[in-house]
């Protein structure tokens, strides 16, 4: 798959192209007739036994329905980590971790990745459908007019620390948003500020950057497109006017596509839940922002570079590494590897992997990144024969190679993570209006297993 001749957009006359209503966040209901079944799941217990319903999937998955499970059987189920609850239904994104399979809406991330474009896919996930080519206009000149920040975020950035690493600084940006634009929530406003947030990431982001260098921020152009504007803002400066390479906005919207959504990972549970109590849109997004930037999520991208970096500046090691990351002792781990879901490959890693390859050809062999791209794929191919990784399915993810494209594209390490920002954004968007728009929304509130003290008195010292 040449992902570097990638077209922009399905052909017109593809019969994908539905035509969806223009009236603001129309979801369509691209639910399918969810199978139903009269299977049921047994429970013995008290000496009693209880029927619990089935419910199953659209790709034919299965759960035991427990919503009456305390009130029937006085019992709650216990599971750490959530690694078998499903915590909703929903009809944006499939992931098969068993096959390496990942849909949004339906459409194979391969596809997209080889005929879509970023603000495509996240027209995508919002509505449901793919858009005719008179929304996908409609929607992108929406954003591009909504790309500038109220100038007093120049004085909000400016009180920040200035070596305040930019996902904080994201975070809070994307929060004050909501002191910006205060008016009350109803589908109009929540059209206006979706566009208000997919539009204003980049921008949040390049001034979190310049912020970050000592550089004054740069403003949008209105003549740019979504990934030229960010990168301009990002390269520009006062004294020098980036000159861009289309090729780089092209890895850039491919590596946003790739980010885009991913069902129920952790920073869109945490968007999720913030949002089951009706929180504003802005405050969800920032604290999505916040469960991203975790090492153990978004934040592996940055500490992959950064593996790859010591072992490059090191012995250059692969062999010894991997020994490292076997090692419970060590607390090295071979960051970009393994996954709660993928039981075999991640498709993102292999698009991304095989797109390292086109890039790498095209900017040469001398650029750093090339050097860790030879490392990163000794250590997947160390790994991927060792029994330590194979007994325990661990396979390269999204974060093990997205990082050599950012560097290769001249995106500093610290910013790798808000750049997984920028993609998730669409995702998380379209899961908070799911979840705004589900039948069954109520407020998140998990029970527990208390194995604190017992009750005792309080004795009077
Ligand atoms: C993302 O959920 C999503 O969809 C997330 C994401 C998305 O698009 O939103 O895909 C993006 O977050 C990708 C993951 C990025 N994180 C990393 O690359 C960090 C390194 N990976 C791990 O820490 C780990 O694999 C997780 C966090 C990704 C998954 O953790 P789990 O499912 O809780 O698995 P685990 O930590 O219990 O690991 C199982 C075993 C353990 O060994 P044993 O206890 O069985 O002896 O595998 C080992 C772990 O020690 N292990 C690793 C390892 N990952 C797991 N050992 C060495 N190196 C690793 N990378």
């Amino acid at each position: 798959m040449e992902c570097l001749e990638r077209d922009q957009g399905l052909p017109l006359n593809s019969p994908d192209r539905a035509v969806v209503s223009s009236s603001p966040l129309q979801i369509m209901s691209t639910v399918r007739t969810v199978p139903t079944t009269q299977e049921t799941a047994e429970l013995s217990y008290g000496g009693k036994t209880f029927q619990l319903p089935l419910i199953v999937g659209s790709e034919g998955e299965k759960a035991v329905d427990i919503g009456k499970l305390r009130s029937q059987t006085g019992l709650i189920t216990f599971d750490p980590g959530f690694g078998n609850t499903g915590a909703c239904k929903s009809a944006i994104t499939f992931i098969d971790g068993e096959a390496g399979i990942l849909r949004y809406r339906g459409y194979p991330i391969e596809e997209l990745a080889q005929h879509s474009s970023f603000l495509e896919v996240a027209w995508l996930l919002i509505h449901g459908e793919l858009p005719a080519k008179a929304q996908l206009e409609g929607f992108a000149k929406e954003v591009t007019y909504h790309t500038m920040l109220h100038e007093n975020f120049v004085r909000f950035f400016g009180a920040l620390p200035k070596d305040a690493h930019p996902m904080p600084v994201c975070a809070a940006a994307v929060g004050a948003l909501a002191t910006f634009y205060q008016e009350a929530e109803n589908e109009e406003t929540i059209h206006k500020n979706v566009i208000r947030l997919i539009a204003k990431m980049p921008t949040i982001a390049a001034s979190s950057y310049k912020h970050f260098v000592g550089q004054p921020s740069v403003y949008p152009r209105n003549d740019l497109s979504y990934c030229a504007n960010f990168l301009r803002m990002m390269f520009s400066n006062p004294c020098e006017e980036f000159q861009l390479d289309p090729l780089h906005a092209k890895a850039l919207d491919l590596l946003l596509i790739l980010h885009a959504d991913h069902e129920q990972n952790c920073s869109t549970s945490t968007v999720r839940m913030v949002g089951s109590s009706q929180a504003n849109l802005f405050a969800c997004m920032s604290s999505g922002i916040s469960a991203l930037w975790g090492p153990l999520h978004g934040g592996a991208n940055q500490m992959v570079i950064e593996m790859l970096e010591a072992i490059a500046q090191g012995d250059g090691s692969a062999e010894r590494f991997v020994q490292r990351a076997k090692d419970k002792n060590d607390t090295a781990r071979l960051m970009g590897f393994g996954h709660r879901v993928y039981k075999s490959h991640d498709p993102r890693a292999v698009i991304l992997k095989r797109y390292c390859s086109e890039i790498l050809d095209r900017i040469g062999p001398s650029h750093p990144s090339a050097r860790l791209f030879d490392i990163a794929r000794k250590l997947e191919e160390i790994a991927l024969k060792d029994e330590y990784f194979v007994s325990r399915k661990l396979y390269p993810n999204v974060d093990f190679y997205s990082g050599v494209i950012y560097k290769a594209l001249g995106i500093p390490t610290n910013m790798f993570t808000v750049m997984f920002a920028i993609g998730r954004l669409p995702g998380w968007v379209a899961q908070w209006l799911e979840m705004r728009r589900d039948p069954d929304f109520r407020i998140g509130r998990p029970r527990q297993v208390y194995v604190g003290a017992t009750m005792r008195p309080v004795t009077p010292q």
